[in-house]
């Protein structure tokens, strides 16, 4: 069985305790010396015992991957995870964030929060006492950028220099695949629909991190997005919360969707991406979804991996 070397530990130590709100709490070196952990964990290289340390789970949307995966990272750690699910807790009858947060605090020992605002993750992380992770806000999704990232790393052997092309909706996932691929020295290309980019502020946050050269642009034609793109990555049109819009939005996205067309345009090594659930025949075809291409299942699956990597390293496992 490895050990964890020095270098790693200590990189990683300076994560202990801390939230991870943002793709942006992480450096390009902590994210790395992550992966290596996670992959020790993935392989079997590496066990680490928490003793019963407990994650608690409040999730104001609907979830299956981050929701399941951190409760069995959390299981493969030794600990426990409780689910806080805001219909049977007094968090769905409007108790105060701060009275909740300080509460859970003294049960936990670490938080993933699933809601709406970015705000309302960081009022949690203020008023409480022991790390919070955004488990998805409308803001970002900074696990699954980094379960997206080790399945690229694992595929190409390197992160440096490859371009991601991401077409679709410039969501919470464009947000942190953009702010977590600068960092890393990846090439990120958001192509979406007149009205439906990436915001803004968040472009010029991923270009004021980028390393190593790495380029973030903005654009609307998929078919000129894929050239010579290693990755294409796609995400519902329709995020959670914009239900009403469904309709209007299939209309516009129309000629965003992922087919073979459009993967014969990319790299010839080119991977799909996804970070699911998909709505097939609308974002992405039955075919591409199932076809050579696609890691969507080695990408679902790395999200255990590098949760439980993060855990281990919020709660000082190393
Ligand atoms: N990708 C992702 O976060 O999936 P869930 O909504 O099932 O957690
Ligand atoms: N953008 C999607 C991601 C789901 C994992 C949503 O927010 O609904």
């Amino acid at each position: 069985m490895a050990s964890v070397s020095s270098g790693l530990a200590s990189k990683l130590a300076s994560f202990n305790k801390k939230n991870f709100l943002s793709s942006s709490d992480l450096d390009a070196s902590q994210i790395l010396s992550l992966f290596e952990l996670a992959t020790q964990l993935k392989i079997g290289n590496r066990r680490i015992d928490l003793g019963n340390r407990v994650l608690g789970l409040i999730f104001k949307k609907s979830s299956t991957r981050t929701r399941v995966s951190f409760q069995v990272a959390m299981a493969r750690l030794g600990g426990q995870s409780v689910d806080l699910n805001p219909q049977i807790s007094q968090i769905g009858r409007g108790e105060p964030i701060k009275d909740t947060a300080r509460v859970l605090s003294r049960y936990c020992d670490v938080l993933a929060i699933r809601t709406f605002s970015q705000q309302e993750l960081e009022e949690y992380a203020s008023w409480s006492t022991i790390p919070v992770i955004n488990a998805l806000t409308d803001l970002e999704h900074p696990c699954q950028a980094l379960a997206d990232y080790l399945t690229i790393q694992e595929k190409f052997g390197k992160l440096k220099g490859l371009n991601l092309s991401y077409i679709g909706d410039g969501n919470n996932v464009a947000n942190s695949l953009m702010i977590c691929g600068a960092m890393l020295g990846v090439n990120v290309k958001i192509c979406s629909p007149n009205g439906f980019e990436v915001n803004s502020n968040i472009v010029e946050k991923a270009r004021s991190l980028s390393e190593f050269g790495s380029k973030i642009s903005i654009c609307n034609d998929p078919l000129k997005a894929v050239k010579e793109s290693q990755v294409i990555y796609t995400d519902v049109w329709t995020s959670m919360g914009q239900e009403e819009e469904q309709l209007r939005r299939k209309e516009i996205f129309r000629d965003y969707k992922i087919d073979q067309k459009l993967i014969d345009l990319a790299d010839d090594e080119v991977i799909l991406l996804h970070c699911l659930p998909a709505h097939r025949g609308e974002e992405i075809t039955e075919e591409a979804l199932e076809g050579q291409n696609s890691y969507v299942f080695d990408q679902a699956e790395n999200r255990l991996h590098v949760q439980q990597a993060l855990l281990a390293v919020q709660l000082g496992g190393l």
